[in-house]
């Protein structure tokens, strides 16, 4: 699916990341703008990277790695305490809305580039 603008959805991502041009910024449709509105959080893959998706209070959306600083640890399977995850591992919060590690301040999560368009939200790998 294109969005007219060189959008593409997860399999041309895909695509293009075996392919090895996964340098180039690539856009992924996480769904419209509607239903994560309706929905706050939601997790998702791309690339195979767990990605948290966020809506801010203020309408805006934040998307970040779902990865665990600590030793990797998959931190879409964490408890969920509002935008806090606690890592199902060893126990280490984030505070998804600001990046925030709130067990160790120097390791935040990365926030990936968003943009709106054509009523969906696009998420790219490449780092805000
Ligand atoms: S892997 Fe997350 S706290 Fe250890």
């Amino acid at each position: 699916m294109s969005d007219g603008d060189g959008g593409k959805n997860l399999f041309s991502f895909l695509d293009d990341l075996n392919s090895g041009t996964s340098e180039v910024e690539q856009w992924v449709d996480a769904g419209s703008v509607e239903q994560l509105s309706a929905i706050g959080l939601r997790r998702m893959r791309i690339g195979g990277n767990p990605v948290g998706v966020l809506r801010m209070a203020d309408g805006t959306f934040v998307a970040r790695e779902l990865t665990c600083k600590h030793h990797g640890a998959d931190l879409s399977a964490g408890e969920w305490r509002g935008t806090v995850v606690v890592c199902p591992r060893h126990g280490w919060e984030y505070d998804l809305a600001t990046g925030q590690c709130i067990s160790n301040p120097s390791l935040p999560l990365r926030a990936y580039a968003t943009k709106v368009e054509g009523g969906h939200l696009w998420v790219s790998l490449k780092r805000s």
